[in-house]
């Protein structure tokens, strides 16, 4: 026998406010065209004024609890995956946590940039299976508008905000890869690339928030590799073979690294769960928002076995495998 993390909610919220690629045309020297043919980009949300990650991640963390029929205090604790805190602190988990009006529990938030649901849901998985928590919050939750550079085309047309949810329980599984729940994780940093991808601005550096700066087409490229790796490891571990996956929900940040991740794990685009061209980029909110919207549309079947990848700045990237 061995406890099992289950997600038996899944949840999600956009700020009301969709932002066509047509939005930057007359702003940068850019185009729809180029935006959907490299990106496959059509929309994202911006969050208003005022509206900060914690608000988001409220209505997303609602929803997922809605949606497992639990009260906030059913819940051992919370777990949120962000790069654009409200504040420097506290974390914005125990925003969440006092948005809910919960009373008891831990809520912490984990900073692995567009890889960071995947590292917390793999934190959730851990404690659960350790014995330290029977139900959590996971989230990703992002307002990325905040710390664009509105003059870098090359940055500013990707992402957008969000956050997604999701709740695990623990359950009595047997040990084989036929249980329900997370199978196994891979997660992995490389802190000689974080030039590459990062914000250039912090607290004990320049005392701001900074901008977003990235070099696409390196990050790309390590993207392209590591993700299919990744996911093959996790795999792997589960003692799974990519013939076994009935879905990928990859990190939306570009249809043409998620094809090719697909591509080398023989998978049709059919089993590839797609938000990219709605979301754009939303960091540790798409897999998450990825997650929810599916579900939301009844595409998961009980027993299906998702992977789940992403990629971002560190770099750090990672992956999990779940039977739903
Ligand atoms: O979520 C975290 C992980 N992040 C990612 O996974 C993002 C990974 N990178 C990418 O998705 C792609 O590299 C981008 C979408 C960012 C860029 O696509 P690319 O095919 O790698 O283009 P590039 O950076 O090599 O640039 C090609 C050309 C350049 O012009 P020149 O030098 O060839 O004249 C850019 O200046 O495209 C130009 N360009 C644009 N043109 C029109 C860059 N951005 C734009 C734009 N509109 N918005």
């Amino acid at each position: 026998m061995s406890r099992r993390a289950v997600i038996i909610g899944t949840g999600h919220y956009l700020p009301d406010q969709v932002i066509d690629n047509s939005w930057f045309e007359d702003k940068l020297d850019t185009t729809d065209e180029w935006i959907r043919s490299r990106t496959g980009i059509e929309r994202r949300h911006f969050a208003a004024e005022g509206q900060n990650t914690s608000d988001l991640a409220i209505r997303a963390a609602r929803a997922a609890l809605d949606k497992a029929g639990l009260q906030p205090d059913d819940l051992d604790g919370i777990i949120l995956a962000t790069s654009t805190p409200d504040f420097t602190f506290p974390a914005v988990a125990t925003m969440v946590q006092a948005g809910l009006g919960m009373t008891r529990g831990f809520a912490f938030d984990v900073q692995a940039v567009c890889a960071g649901f995947v590292f917390a849901l793999a934190n959730a998985d851990a404690m659960i299976r350790a014995g330290q928590a029977s139900r959590l919050l996971v989230i990703g939750a992002e307002t990325f508008s905040r710390i664009m550079d509105w003059t870098d085309r090359g940055t500013c047309v990707l992402f957008g905000d969000g956050a997604g949810a999701v709740v695990v329980e623990a359950q009595q599984g047997s040990g084989e890869s036929t249980d329900r729940g997370i199978l196994s994780s891979d997660l992995n940093s490389d802190g000689q690339y974080r030039e590459l991808l990062h914000v250039d601005g912090g607290v004990s550096s320049t005392g701001t928030a900074g901008h977003l700066r990235m070099q696409g087409n390196l990050v790309f490229r390590h993207a392209v590799e590591k993700l299919a790796r990744t996911a093959h490891t996790a795999l792997d571990r589960a003692g799974l073979q990519p013939g076994d996956v009935d879905w990928l929900v990859p990190h939306q940040a570009n249809m043409r690294i998620i094809a090719a991740t697909a591509q080398k794990m023989q998978l049709p685009l059919e089993k590839v769960v797609l938000t990219v061209a709605d979301h754009g980029n939303t960091s540790a909110a798409s897999i998450p928002l990825a997650l929810s919207v599916a579900d939301g549309e009844g595409r998961f079947k009980p027993g299906d076995v998702i992977v789940t990848e992403a990629i971002g700045g560190g770099l750090s990237w990672g992956s999990v495998v779940l039977r739903w």
